[in-house]
């Protein structure tokens, strides 16, 4: 039997931290406030509902995860974050229009509570956006130690034992790597500098690693996935995960695509379409900031179908993404996919998926789920990259060695084969002999 890993107790209570109190975060802290009063179900999260199997088929052991690993409750978690708008939680809920008011007015008064510290905004980044709430700073390096002082004190206020940070946030326009992101000297200097190549998000990133706080990234904008937060993250002994939350059509996307590709079914064209009214859709709508999602939702398909490997069966794929930004449909998004499919002796046949989902209330349990498996991985001594953790996410961050896995359910084997690592249970592969020996 392999040794279990050893692990902190989850004892205490974990801050929370968001930036951006938009749709996903207070659909995520409504929620959870909800669960909390029993007024609702946690659907969707695995660490609140989800179980893994443990040993053989025979021994008819599947805990729920929280018995496997020691994971904070829901009890135990204080939030809080960051915002360029001044509304509460609540205020910031109602705009969000996502839950419905008589379950908001249910959690209220604690939502009212939350109320958001100034951000650190610069419009350059996310052009269709503008709030007063913003901090003044005489460069970056300075916002950074405010953000800091932001962390501490909402630490101290609290009497919180432990922290994370969650980048829920706009998503800031397209972003390559710079010398400013290659190492952790170069990125502070730059800091200093006030270099244009660091966006408002990597100045919280940078604020969070160097204090060792796990960081995830929920937008597809870069921000952790760079050597110097990296190299900072290992320093200070920081789990880092991201980016971009696995939601919609790109859920459907790596359920639908692992299938095809299992069956060696070719795919000649696959459309997808969506239409979206939240303020996400508002400033998605400017080229510079959906280049950064379209980049994220676009390398999913060559990654799980490999055409490199199968040339007759993807190679000359046509994969076109359209995000358009229509109001009346508010958070409810409509996506349509259409694929091309190719079968035995070159047959065209056509899918269509029309899939009429609800973007926040997809993404607020995994927001969950990363907060709490973050945590685990901080006191089990799981310090950078968590790939375990890609299940969650649409462009999961990966060594420089290896390629992403982006196949849902290779996804999900990792993070419970992480599960039975850290128990010290036997490892799952499913060959299975042993039952007809
Ligand atoms: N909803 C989903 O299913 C989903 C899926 C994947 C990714 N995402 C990403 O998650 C992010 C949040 O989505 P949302 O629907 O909540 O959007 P939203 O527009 O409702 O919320 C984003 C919030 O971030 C705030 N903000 C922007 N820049 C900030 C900064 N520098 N500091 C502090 N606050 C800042 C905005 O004022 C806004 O309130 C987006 O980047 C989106 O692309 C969402």
């Amino acid at each position: 039997m392999p040794t279990p890993v050893d692990i902190a107790p989850a004892r205490g209570t974990l801050g929370v931290m968001l930036v951006g109190l938009g749709a996903v975060s207070t659909t995520t802290i409504a929620g959870v406030l909800a669960v909390r009063k029993g007024i609702a179900k946690p659907i969707g999260s695995l660490t609140q509902m989800g179980t893994v199997r443990l040993g053989k088929r025979t021994e008819a052991r599947s805990p729920k995860i929280s018995d496997v690993v020691p994971l904070s409750t829901l009890d135990d978690l204080v939030f809080g974050g960051w915002d360029i708008f001044e509304d509460d939680c609540y205020a910031a809920a109602r705009t969000a229009g996502v839950i419905e008011p008589a379950l908001l007015e249910q959690v209220r008064p604690d939502l009212e509570k939350i109320r958001p510290w100034p951000a650190v905004f610069d419009k350059h980044y996310v052009k269709r956006l503008d709030g007063p709430n913003v901090k003044k700073g005489k460069n970056k390096k300075d916002l950074a130690e405010q953000v800091v002082d932001d962390i501490r004190r909402f630490k101290a206020d609290n009497r919180l034992d432990r922290l994370v940070m969650v980048w829920c946030g706009s998503t800031e326009i397209f972003m390559t790597e710079t010398p400013a992101h290659q190492t952790i000297e170069n990125f502070e200097r730059a800091l200093e500098a006030n270099d244009p190549s660091i966006p408002s998000s990597m100045v919280y990133a940078y604020a969070a690693i160097r204090e060792g706080i796990p960081y995830a990234n929920a937008a597809p904008n870069l921000t952790a996935d760079i050597p110097a937060l990296v190299a900072l993250a290992a320093r200070t002994k920081t789990p880092l995960a991201g980016k971009d939350l696995k939601t919609g059509q790109t859920l459907i996307k790596t359920i639908i695509a692992p299938g095809l590709k299992a069956r060696l079914l070719g795919v000649e064209g696959w459309y997808s379409t969506n239409i979206l009214g939240n303020r996400d859709g508002e400033v998605l709508d400017d080229p510079e900031s959906f280049k950064t999602k379209e980049e994220s939702k676009k390398s999913v398909l060559d990654y799980i179908l490999q055409p490199q490997l199968y040339p007759d069966l993807y190679a000359h794929l046509c994969h076109v993404v359209r995000i358009n930004y229509y109001p009346p449909r508010g958070d409810n998004k409509e996506g349509w996919d259409n694929i091309d499919l190719v079968g035995w002796l070159g047959y065209p046949m056509q899918l269509k998926i029309n899939f009429l989902c609800r973007d926040s209330i997809l993404a607020a349990p995994i927001v969950l789920d990363v907060a709490l498996f973050l945590d685990l991985a901080k006191r089990a001594n799981m310090s950078g990259i968590q790939e375990w953790l890609s299940f969650y996410f649409k462009s999961p961050v990966h060594a420089p060695t290896v390629y992403p896995e982006h196949d849902l359910f290779i996804q999900l084997m990792k993070l419970k084969n992480t599960l039975r690592f850290l128990k010290g249970e036997e490892l799952i592969t499913h060959l299975g002999r042993e039952y007809y020996d």
